[in-house]
């Protein structure tokens, strides 16, 4: 799928914000040489955001990598017998129908092995000997895909590749995060949650592989909505507020704690649930998405989920070419851009 090419932009075309991440490969280093972000205004159209992007970024590509998310997504850990990922890609649809609440006509379907069963207990059930393998199976529906081909065309932008945002989630961590031959990621399990305007996207990596996924529908969108129920405002208003919180710290604080409560406990069964059938201990929390950004809601999540939380940033250890970027606007939007990174870091592949 990818011609040799030195630059890709990540496109994160959020149901908000469109985030784009330009990394340029100098030698085998990524290089941080665009970013932009454009917030899909009421009454605005995606379309708008992602040609504002292009125009605000300069990048140096058209080059893109862009993703799907959200409901008409779905992942599955199916156990299989050992095979190479060629004839996965063949037997997969043999036993997808089995995983999956779509019809197979109506779906792009795409699998990969990801590792031996042993450690992850949610598909030892299933599996038991040597030879046995996970695949990771993703499929969406083909209209959604067919969206973003041409959102991505209709700009005179080219296509290098479809990701799933919970996928991309692990590959800005292996990016970002992972030092090579840092063996003290071999035995951890840690999560990485991205809370966007209308979604919560956890990955949950096991010694730096991906282990369970989810999406929960709570997201920055609800806290607005909290805000503007409690003060009787528009959603614009709402919005503004939220984020100057200062004026209106307390009711701020009380009306979107309801919907942190809700997130955590979300975020807390889908953690216990891993744990439980994996027997290895989630011991952090990486934070990511708008979302986070919310007064006190990283310091509320570690609490409540009594586990280490951090907000993450993914450019941490990236070189950025400060010639092209705004490296001060890009730091303070960090947490935001992770889907955008993981994205981009297909530049590697290209
Ligand atoms: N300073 C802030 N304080 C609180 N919330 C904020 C702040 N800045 C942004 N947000 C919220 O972050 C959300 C947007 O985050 P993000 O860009 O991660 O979403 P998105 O990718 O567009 O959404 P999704 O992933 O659900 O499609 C909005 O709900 C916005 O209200
Ligand atoms: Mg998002």
């Amino acid at each position: 799928m990818f011609r040799k090419s030195k630059s890709i932009v990540g496109l994160d075309i959020g149901s908000s914000v469109v985030k784009a991440v330009e990394l340029t490969l100098e030698g085998p280093e990524p290089v941080v040489t665009g970013f932009a972000r454009v917030e899909i205004p009421p009454g605005g159209t995606t379309a708008e955001a992602i040609e504002a992007a292009f125009r605000e970024g300069r990048f140096r590509t058209k080059r893109v990598v862009t993703s799907v998310a959200g409901q008409d997504v779905v992942v599955r850990y199916v156990p299989m017998v050992q095979m190479s990922d060629n004839e996965l890609k063949r037997a997969i649809r043999f036993e997808a129908d089995k995983y999956l609440p779509f019809e197979l006509d109506e779906v792009v379907l795409d699998c990969q092995g990801v590792a031996n069963t042993e450690r992850h207990g949610e598909e030892q059930e299933g599996a038991g000997g040597e030879n046995q393998m996970t695949a990771l199976l993703a499929a969406c529906k083909t209209e959604r895909i067919e969206e973003r081909v041409q959102a991505v065309l209709a700009q005179g932008l080219q296509l290098a590749a479809i990701d799933v945002d919970l996928f991309a989630l692990a590959n800005a961590w292996e990016l970002c995060g992972v030092m090579p031959g840092d063996v003290s990621e071999e035995a951890r399990g840690m999560a990485l949650v991205d809370v966007g305007a209308t979604r919560t996207s956890i990955n949950v990596l096991f010694g730096g592989q991906t282990c369970f996924s989810r999406e929960i529908n709570i997201g920055g969108q609800d806290m607005t909505q909290a805000v503007a129920r409690r003060l009787s405002v528009e959603p614009f208003e709402a919005e503004a507020i939220k984020r100057a919180s200062e004026s209106h710290e307390a009711e701020v604080n009380s009306a979107i704690a309801p919907v942190l409560e809700d997130l955590v406990s979300e975020i807390s069964l889908s953690l216990d649930y891993v744990e439980h059938h994996s027997g290895f201990a989630v011991e952090e929390i990486l934070l990511s998405g708008g979302g986070v950004l919310a007064p006190g809601a990283s310091g509320y999540i570690e609490q409540a989920c009594a586990r280490r939380a951090r907000t993450w940033n993914p450019l941490e250890g990236l070189r950025v070419d400060a010639k092209r970027v705004d490296v001060e606007e890009l730091e303070a939007w960090a947490p935001t851009l992770v889907v955008a990174v993981g994205l981009a870091s297909r530049v590697r592949a290209a």
